[in-house]
């Protein structure tokens, strides 16, 4: 075909279309509808800044009132779902949330209305799914906010620290064409409904190289008690052409700016801790070696580890709020949609006869 485009493998650096939503900026700053990410993470709590990527704007007084409620009111998981949970006995927690959402048996109401359970159940699917697994008593959500409320299902540590939690969580919002939200998007264009787009968007999530690398963090950093060691497990890696989880991204080439927030966060309130200093050298020593920066996985794991929350959580914590990013992107691109349907160049046989 003559009017045939080939662009890079993985579409690096190709613009398939705009969104208003968020970018990773000239600047090299995640901005969400023009704000940093960092700033609102600092500043605002998760449900404003939820408001803010699914609305397009800061909510006044009211307007959060009703978006909380919401959210809080269908914070609540039928005994069936439990029941099921309990059949399938899965121990892959993101496997198991992929699953009950693609059930969703009780996906009625307008489109809006289904992202709101669905990003108000989540966090419960998460938790009592580890509960079904473990044989242990499912606990009913406690705290004030959306983020502080998932935070007393998963941790295990002081709850005094939870507002770390939920800045990692903002930060975890948005990302504008990431592998799931793309995902999604191309779900969308086919106007498929929310639960199926979600569907699709959590199965991309939970790959290695994208939300699955925060659970393989701690498992090296673990290992790692000082410079030496941080040396000879990079070099190792990078001799075997191995990837090293939690570094490595296709937008930031110089710095992640959420891995250098979360990194300041465990400065300031966990500064001895080990696989924190573990991290510390790994980054040093990568950036020297191989001038690749720390994405925010390296420190999103270290950070969940020491808020006492199990490995098993750290790809569902990404899920539970990157589906607000999802929601927003699921209605931009049905605003303007064309079905998402590339082409593709063939190296299969000539035609020939049987
Ligand atoms: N460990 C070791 N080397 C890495 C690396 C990593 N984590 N990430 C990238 N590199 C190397 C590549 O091998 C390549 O080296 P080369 O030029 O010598 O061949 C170079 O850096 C460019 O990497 P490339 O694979 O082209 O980048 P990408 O944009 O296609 O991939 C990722 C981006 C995120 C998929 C990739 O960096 C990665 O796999 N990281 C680990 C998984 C991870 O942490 N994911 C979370 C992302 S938030």
């Amino acid at each position: 075909m003559s009017d045939e485009i080939i662009v890079p493998k993985g579409l690096a650096n190709v613009v398939v279309d705009s969104t208003s939503i968020a970018t990773t900026g000239a600047s090299g700053n995640l901005l969400y509808r023009g704000y940093r990410a960092v700033e609102l993470a600092e500043k605002k709590t998760f449900e404003e800044t939820a408001y803010l990527i699914v609305n397009g704007k800061l909510p006044d007084k009211e307007e959060l009132s009703r978006f909380r409620n919401e959210l809080f009111s269908n914070m609540k998981v039928s005994k069936e779902v439990l029941d099921i949970m309990k059949i399938i006995k899965e121990h892959d927690i993101m496997r198991n949330i992929r699953s009950m959402v693609s059930l969703y048996p009780y996906a009625k109401g307008n489109d809006q209305s289904l992202f709101t359970q669905m990003e108000a159940k989540l966090p419960l699917l998460s938790a009592y799914s580890a509960s079904a697994f473990l044989g242990t008593p499912v606990k009913e959500p406690t705290g004030e906010g959306f983020s502080q409320k998932f935070f007393s299902l998963i941790s295990n540590g002081n709850s005094k620290n939870w507002r770390s939690f939920e800045k990692l969580m903002i930060l975890y919002l948005e990302h504008e064409f990431n592998a799931s939200t793309f995902a999604l998007r191309v779900s969308a264009s086919t106007l498929t409904d929310p639960v199926s787009a979600v569907t699709s968007a959590l199965a991309t999530l939970k790959g290695p190289l994208h939300g699955g690398a925060n659970s393989e963090v701690l498992t090296y950093l673990g290992s790692i008690e000082n410079e030496a060691d941080a040396k000879k497990f990079i070099e190792g890696k990078l001799e075997r052409k191995e990837k090293i989880m939690g570094f490595g991204h296709r937008v930031y080439k110089k710095k992640d700016p959420r891995a250098q927030f979360v990194r300041e966060e465990l400065g300031r309130i966990a500064p001895k801790d080990p696989k924190y200093v573990a991290a510390e050298m790994v980054e040093n020593y990568m950036f020297e070696k191989k001038g690749l920066p720390a994405n925010v996985d390296l420190y999103a794991a270290v950070l969940m580890d020491y808020l006492g929350i199990n490995e098993m959580f750290y790809l569902p914590v990404f899920a539970c709020s990157r589906i607000f990013g999802w929601n927003a992107h699921y209605f931009e691109q049905l605003k303007d949609n064309k079905i998402i349907r590339p082409a593709s160049s063939y190296s299969g046989p000539e035609e020939r006869g049987l």
